[in-house]
């Protein structure tokens, strides 16, 4: 009776007994479910997929097309082979403690990515992505981000705090509104006594305060100056609410969570090499058939791209087929720049960030840890869309060449010296992924459609989220497939 009870989660079995008070973040599946359950894909979504089961007692099996777990959430260190299509494999050859996060390198504070860091006891530090310090390279000038802030806010404070004092908002806002108003503009922008931007010392300084007062900037230019610096996108850039700081990064690498999920999975549970070629939905289950055998199982996972998916033959119907290929694959690519020395550091005083410009390498980032080491790696270019796509079809030489190029116009001469390595990757060219992630050109019927089963397959990604291209996309589609696909589960027991 007690383990019948237990069963149906109505009794602590032995394994729960352990009590661990619930946490805002937490997870977890009421009552235990015994189904088999075969999962396509040991990406980010697959393997959280795979946790939450396992904890609930489901017998899970991974297929994975690759030679390893992780989908897109991939660690670059020395000693790693990066494979193309139809292009050259890479050999990294970063030293010792040099890591490259190609795919996912920050995490909001609010994503549930995070509360799978405490759960699995990974640890996190600050992932800088917004530096006073760093550039902005808009229009072929480069300045300091906050230099460019300073003067864009200025500006702008200053124009609506004449606005106001004309009278141009007397019919909007009361004249207390108004006084309110231009308390924060003389603040915002740093305006002086005639409400007027005339410069501040947050554009920063030739050389800071010590014990003298430092040489601060010279002035700024004049309103039409900054406003045809054209730098409005690069400074607005982190303003989202999936930008905003702090951001965080675990420790060591972004894989350590598909290092830690793995752990918690059983390794052995994860067939890689297992490219699928075959889905059949059974009346009372679901066969999976890949290069190297096939699995049958009560249900099915498909944690895979869309747009390969779709390729697979199934028997799930033409709508499904028609639904997996609505979503469009991005391109996307990066390049870890590995030097010698960390002049952006020493020289540049840049410790963490991101330089924005408006070349096709779009950013630089600068790494958010092991401050002072003497090696380093940048990122020196992370582009998508056109920009990607034009990287991703040079060879790996051209797109280091490139990059260097590019970087040359922000940081000088010094960009090209004293490289010790480079790795690209473009994931759009990626085997087994071929995108960075993708776009619905609307979230339309297919995004609804495929929320639900069909027959014994469920669908899960950061695809059929509206957190695409975060791995809290995937965690959270996985865990609404596992909850659905338990209450069914437990209904039908
Ligand atoms: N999540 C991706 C990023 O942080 C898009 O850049």
């Amino acid at each position: 009776m007690y383990a019948a009870m237990g069963a149906l989660g109505l009794a602590p079995s032995e394994q729960d007994k352990k009590f661990v008070a619930p946490r805002a973040g937490d997870f977890s599946l009421r009552g235990k479910g015994a189904a088999t359950v075969v999962i396509l894909g040991a990406g980010v979504a697959g393997l959280t997929a795979a946790y939450e089961l396992g904890k609930a007692g489901y017998d899970c099996t991974l297929l994975e097309a690759a030679d390893r777990a992780g989908g897109r959430n991939l660690t670059l260190r020395g000693g790693d082979r990066l494979d193309e299509l139809n292009g050259p494999t890479q050999d990294v050859t970063f030293g010792q403690g040099v890591y490259f996060n190609a795919g996912p390198a920050r995490i909001a504070p609010w994503m549930v990515t995070l509360d799978y860091c405490r759960e699995l006891g990974i640890p996190i530090e600050t992932f800088i992505n917004d530096n006073a310090a760093a550039y902005v390279h808009t229009n072929g000038r480069t300045v300091r981000s906050r230099t460019a802030r300073a003067d864009m806010y200025g500006y702008v404070a200053e124009l609506l705090a004449k606005a106001t004092n004309i009278g141009a908002l007397n019919r909007t806002i009361t004249k207390a509104d108004q006084e309110t108003l231009l308390d924060f503009l003389r603040r915002f922008g740093d305006l002086g006594p005639k409400l007027e931007y005339e410069g501040s010392m947050r554009r920063g300084f030739t050389k800071y305060p010590a014990v003298d007062l430092g040489t601060p900037l010279d002035l700024p230019g004049s309103l039409h100056q900054v406003l045809a610096a054209g730098t409005g996108r690069a400074i607005t850039n982190n303003f989202g609410y999936d930008q905003a700081t702090p951001m965080f990064q675990p420790v060591g690498g972004m894989d350590a969570i598909v290092a830690r999920l793995t752990e918690a999975v059983g390794q052995e549970r994860i067939k890689t090499g297992a490219r699928v070629t075959k889905i059949t939905n059974l009346h009372d289950g679901v066969e999976v058939v890949h290069e190297g055998g096939s699995v049958k199982a009560d249900y099915c996972i498909a944690a895979l791209p869309p747009h390969i998916l779709a390729k697979i033959p199934h028997n799930l119907g033409a709508q499904v087929t028609t639904a997996l290929r609505a979503p469009v694959p991005v391109a996307a690519g990066k390049i870890g720049l590995e030097y010698g020395t960390r002049w952006w550091e020493l020289e540049d005083r840049i410790y963490g960030g991101v330089t924005e410009t408006d070349l096709d390498i779009a950013h630089i980032w600068y790494p958010s840890h092991d401050y002072h080491a003497e090696r380093g790696l940048l990122v020196g270019y992370y582009n998508h869309e056109r920009d990607a796509e034009l990287y991703g079809a040079l060879s790996p030489e051209d797109r280091r060449r490139r990059a260097l190029t590019q970087g040359k116009k922000i940081h000088g001469e010094k960009y090209r010296q004293n490289v010790l390595s480079s790795v690209s990757i473009a994931w759009e060219r990626r085997p087994h992924i071929q995108g960075g992630w993708v776009r619905w050109p609307d979230f339309d019927s297919s995004f609804t459609f495929l929320q639900r089963p069909a027959g014994r397959v469920y669908f899960a990604g950061d695809w059929l989220t509206h957190l695409i291209a975060w791995q809290a996309g995937a965690m959270e589609s996985a865990r609404g497939v596992v909850t659905r696909l338990h209450q069914r589960v437990l209904q039908s027991a």
